[in-house]
Protein backbone atom coordinates (compact mmCIF):
# COMPACT_ATOMS: atom_id res chain seq x y z
CA UNK A 1 0.00 0.00 0.00
CA UNK A 2 1.33 3.55 -0.80
CA UNK A 3 -0.24 6.85 0.51
CA UNK A 4 -2.63 8.09 -1.80
CA UNK A 5 -3.98 11.89 -1.84
CA UNK A 6 -7.66 12.78 -1.10
CA UNK A 7 -7.66 15.52 -3.28
CA UNK A 8 -6.53 12.65 -6.64
CA UNK A 9 -9.54 10.83 -5.03
CA UNK A 10 -12.24 11.22 -6.83
CA UNK A 11 -10.85 12.56 -10.89
CA UNK A 12 -7.18 11.62 -10.38
CA UNK A 13 -5.54 15.03 -11.31
CA UNK A 14 -6.19 18.08 -9.80
CA UNK A 15 -5.97 21.46 -11.85
CA UNK A 16 -4.06 24.18 -9.81
CA UNK A 17 -4.07 28.05 -10.67
CA UNK A 18 -1.82 29.56 -12.87
CA UNK A 19 1.71 30.32 -12.24
CA UNK A 20 2.38 33.28 -11.72
CA UNK A 21 6.18 33.89 -10.59
CA UNK A 22 8.78 35.36 -12.84
CA UNK A 23 8.95 35.28 -16.24
CA UNK A 24 10.25 31.67 -17.79
CA UNK A 25 12.13 32.63 -20.80
CA UNK A 26 11.91 30.70 -24.07
CA UNK A 27 15.91 30.07 -23.75
CA UNK A 28 15.41 28.62 -20.09
CA UNK A 29 13.27 25.70 -22.22
CA UNK A 30 14.39 25.70 -26.25
CA UNK A 31 17.83 26.09 -25.08
CA UNK A 32 18.29 22.71 -23.04
CA UNK A 33 19.91 19.46 -24.17
CA UNK A 34 17.30 17.89 -25.67
CA UNK A 35 16.98 13.63 -26.25
CA UNK A 36 15.25 11.53 -28.95
CA UNK A 37 12.96 10.16 -26.42
CA UNK A 38 8.93 8.62 -27.59
CA UNK A 39 6.15 9.13 -25.69
CA UNK A 40 2.99 9.82 -26.30
CA UNK A 41 3.64 11.03 -30.33
CA UNK A 42 7.10 12.65 -31.48
CA UNK A 43 8.43 13.88 -28.47
CA UNK A 44 11.96 14.94 -27.66
CA UNK A 45 12.79 15.15 -23.49
CA UNK A 46 15.18 17.12 -21.89
CA UNK A 47 16.16 15.81 -18.42
CA UNK A 48 16.61 18.44 -15.56
CA UNK A 49 16.96 15.73 -13.14
CA UNK A 50 17.65 12.07 -13.22
CA UNK A 51 18.25 8.99 -11.35
CA UNK A 52 22.09 9.36 -12.03
CA UNK A 53 22.47 12.92 -12.49
CA UNK A 54 23.83 11.74 -16.19
CA UNK A 55 21.78 13.02 -19.65
CA UNK A 56 19.01 10.30 -19.56
CA UNK A 57 15.64 9.72 -19.86
CA UNK A 58 15.01 6.40 -18.63
CA UNK A 59 12.93 4.82 -15.85
CA UNK A 60 15.02 5.03 -12.70
CA UNK A 61 14.00 1.39 -12.19
CA UNK A 62 17.36 0.72 -14.59
CA UNK A 63 19.01 1.73 -11.38
CA UNK A 64 17.97 -0.09 -8.68
CA UNK A 65 15.80 2.87 -7.70
CA UNK A 66 11.93 4.27 -7.58
CA UNK A 67 10.77 7.54 -9.24
CA UNK A 68 12.23 9.42 -6.61
CA UNK A 69 15.70 11.49 -5.10
CA UNK A 70 16.12 12.61 -8.58
CA UNK A 71 19.88 14.50 -9.25
CA UNK A 72 20.11 17.31 -11.06
CA UNK A 73 21.89 17.18 -14.61
CA UNK A 74 23.85 19.78 -16.26
CA UNK A 75 20.74 20.97 -17.67
CA UNK A 76 20.15 22.54 -14.39
CA UNK A 77 22.45 25.50 -15.51
CA UNK A 78 20.43 26.38 -19.07
CA UNK A 79 17.04 26.66 -16.93
CA UNK A 80 18.05 28.29 -13.12
CA UNK A 81 14.34 29.41 -13.29
CA UNK A 82 12.70 25.59 -14.00
CA UNK A 83 15.33 24.44 -10.92
CA UNK A 84 14.28 26.67 -8.92
CA UNK A 85 10.47 25.96 -9.31
CA UNK A 86 10.61 22.06 -8.76
CA UNK A 87 13.09 23.21 -5.46
CA UNK A 88 10.35 25.49 -4.52
CA UNK A 89 7.77 22.62 -4.27
CA UNK A 90 9.53 21.20 -1.29
CA UNK A 91 8.33 17.58 -2.14
CA UNK A 92 10.94 14.84 -2.97
CA UNK A 93 10.98 14.68 -6.68
CA UNK A 94 12.30 11.88 -8.90
CA UNK A 95 12.48 12.37 -12.86
CA UNK A 96 11.90 16.16 -13.89
CA UNK A 97 12.01 17.05 -17.49
CA UNK A 98 11.01 18.81 -20.07
CA UNK A 99 9.06 17.61 -22.72
CA UNK A 100 8.91 19.31 -26.80
CA UNK A 101 5.92 17.44 -28.26
CA UNK A 102 5.73 18.23 -31.77
CA UNK A 103 2.33 18.45 -34.03
CA UNK A 104 0.23 15.59 -34.13
CA UNK A 105 -1.15 15.44 -37.80
CA UNK A 106 -4.48 15.01 -36.45
CA UNK A 107 -6.90 14.70 -33.45
CA UNK A 108 -7.11 11.11 -33.97
CA UNK A 109 -3.61 10.34 -34.44
CA UNK A 110 -3.03 12.26 -30.98
CA UNK A 111 -5.67 10.27 -29.55
CA UNK A 112 -3.96 6.64 -30.64
CA UNK A 113 -1.29 7.93 -28.43
CA UNK A 114 -3.30 7.96 -25.08
CA UNK A 115 -0.92 6.17 -22.23
CA UNK A 116 -0.28 5.16 -18.63
CA UNK A 117 3.28 6.24 -17.44
CA UNK A 118 5.12 3.73 -15.42
CA UNK A 119 5.36 5.93 -12.05
CA UNK A 120 5.35 3.67 -9.07
CA UNK A 121 7.80 0.44 -10.00
CA UNK A 122 10.30 -0.08 -7.11
CA UNK A 123 8.30 1.99 -5.15
CA UNK A 124 8.66 0.67 -1.46
CA UNK A 125 5.24 -0.49 0.36
CA UNK A 126 4.33 2.30 2.86
CA UNK A 127 5.73 5.61 0.83
CA UNK A 128 3.64 8.20 -1.03
CA UNK A 129 2.50 6.99 -4.78
CA UNK A 130 4.34 8.48 -7.36
CA UNK A 131 2.21 11.48 -9.26
CA UNK A 132 3.44 13.93 -11.96
CA UNK A 133 3.17 17.71 -11.82
CA UNK A 134 2.71 19.90 -15.37
CA UNK A 135 3.40 23.41 -15.68
CA UNK A 136 2.90 24.54 -19.54
CA UNK A 137 5.94 26.92 -20.84
CA UNK A 138 4.11 27.50 -24.09
CA UNK A 139 0.89 28.96 -25.06
CA UNK A 140 -1.02 26.61 -27.15
CA UNK A 141 -4.66 27.53 -26.31
CA UNK A 142 -6.35 25.31 -28.80
CA UNK A 143 -4.15 21.93 -27.23
CA UNK A 144 -5.56 20.11 -24.65
CA UNK A 145 -4.29 17.70 -22.42
CA UNK A 146 -6.74 14.84 -22.41
CA UNK A 147 -7.26 12.30 -19.90
CA UNK A 148 -9.79 8.90 -19.47
CA UNK A 149 -10.31 6.68 -16.47
CA UNK A 150 -10.24 4.04 -19.79
CA UNK A 151 -8.25 4.48 -22.75
CA UNK A 152 -12.05 3.81 -25.18
CA UNK A 153 -14.34 5.57 -22.74
CA UNK A 154 -14.96 8.69 -24.24
CA UNK A 155 -17.74 9.64 -21.69
CA UNK A 156 -14.96 9.46 -18.74
CA UNK A 157 -12.93 12.70 -20.41
CA UNK A 158 -11.61 15.37 -18.98
CA UNK A 159 -9.69 18.15 -20.90
CA UNK A 160 -7.30 21.06 -19.40
CA UNK A 161 -5.81 23.56 -22.12
CA UNK A 162 -2.24 24.22 -22.54
CA UNK A 163 -2.15 27.36 -22.26
CA UNK A 164 1.41 28.94 -20.92
CA UNK A 165 1.89 28.55 -17.24
CA UNK A 166 -1.02 26.00 -16.49
CA UNK A 167 -0.20 24.19 -13.44
CA UNK A 168 -1.69 20.26 -12.96
CA UNK A 169 -0.81 17.22 -10.58
CA UNK A 170 -2.01 14.18 -12.34
CA UNK A 171 -2.09 10.33 -11.13
CA UNK A 172 -0.75 9.75 -14.52
CA UNK A 173 -0.50 6.04 -14.10
CA UNK A 174 -4.46 5.74 -12.99
CA UNK A 175 -5.30 8.23 -15.56
CA UNK A 176 -4.64 7.40 -19.41
CA UNK A 177 -3.79 10.44 -20.64
CA UNK A 178 -2.38 12.72 -23.70
CA UNK A 179 -1.87 15.99 -25.37
CA UNK A 180 -3.85 16.60 -28.32
CA UNK A 181 -1.78 19.11 -29.85
CA UNK A 182 -1.89 20.45 -33.46
CA UNK A 183 0.95 23.02 -33.68
CA UNK A 184 1.90 24.72 -35.51
CA UNK A 185 4.74 25.16 -33.42
CA UNK A 186 5.89 22.56 -30.50
CA UNK A 187 4.48 22.72 -27.37
CA UNK A 188 6.64 22.30 -24.40
CA UNK A 189 6.17 21.63 -20.57
CA UNK A 190 8.06 20.68 -17.67
CA UNK A 191 7.00 17.46 -15.94
CA UNK A 192 8.42 16.34 -12.34
CA UNK A 193 7.18 13.27 -10.78
CA UNK A 194 6.49 14.18 -7.18
CA UNK A 195 5.77 12.02 -3.97
CA UNK A 196 2.64 12.03 -2.37
CA UNK A 197 2.78 13.23 0.96
CA UNK A 198 1.72 16.02 3.60
CA UNK A 199 4.15 18.15 1.56
CA UNK A 200 2.76 17.71 -1.69
CA UNK A 201 -0.32 18.50 0.12
CA UNK A 202 0.52 21.76 1.69
CA UNK A 203 2.16 22.64 -2.15
CA UNK A 204 -1.54 21.90 -3.84
CA UNK A 205 -2.98 23.60 -0.92
CA UNK A 206 -1.47 26.58 -1.88
CA UNK A 207 -1.76 26.60 -5.65
CA UNK A 208 -5.13 26.42 -5.66
CA UNK A 209 -7.34 28.94 -7.54
CA UNK A 210 -8.31 31.92 -5.39
CA UNK A 211 -11.61 30.91 -3.11
CA UNK A 212 -11.02 27.06 -3.17
CA UNK A 213 -9.35 25.14 -0.48
CA UNK A 214 -8.85 21.43 0.29
CA UNK A 215 -11.63 20.04 2.27
CA UNK A 216 -10.58 18.60 5.63
CA UNK A 217 -11.71 15.37 6.47
CA UNK A 218 -15.00 14.43 4.82
CA UNK A 219 -15.70 14.82 0.91
CA UNK A 220 -17.55 17.64 -0.10
CA UNK A 221 -18.25 19.46 -3.54
CA UNK A 222 -18.56 22.24 -4.70
CA UNK A 223 -20.05 24.60 -7.67
CA UNK A 224 -16.86 24.50 -9.56
CA UNK A 225 -16.90 25.04 -13.24
CA UNK A 226 -17.12 22.34 -15.78
CA UNK A 227 -15.60 19.11 -15.88
CA UNK A 228 -13.34 20.46 -18.43
CA UNK A 229 -11.55 22.62 -16.46
CA UNK A 230 -12.98 21.73 -12.77
CA UNK A 231 -10.11 19.08 -11.70
CA UNK A 232 -11.01 17.22 -8.85
CA UNK A 233 -13.78 18.84 -7.49
CA UNK A 234 -14.37 16.54 -5.05
CA UNK A 235 -12.75 17.28 -1.53
CA UNK A 236 -11.93 20.74 -3.05
CA UNK A 237 -14.06 23.42 -1.35
CA UNK A 238 -15.19 27.01 -2.13
CA UNK A 239 -14.48 28.92 0.53
CA UNK A 240 -15.75 32.63 1.54
FE1 LIG B 1 2.69 9.99 -19.96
Amino acid sequence: MHYKMPILEENGYVVLRDYDGPVIGEEEYQHLGFMDWKSGGDTNFAPLASATGEMECGGFWEHGQPDKDGIWTKNEQVSPSLARYVRSIGVRFGRVRVIKLNPYTSREEAYRNLHLDDNNRLNPDGEGWVVRAWLELTHCPDSYMVLRHSKDDAASEHRVAAVRYRQLVVDTERLWHVVSHLGPEPRYALITSLESGPELERWISSQLPAGFALAAASPAREAGPGRSEAGSSQRRVRVA
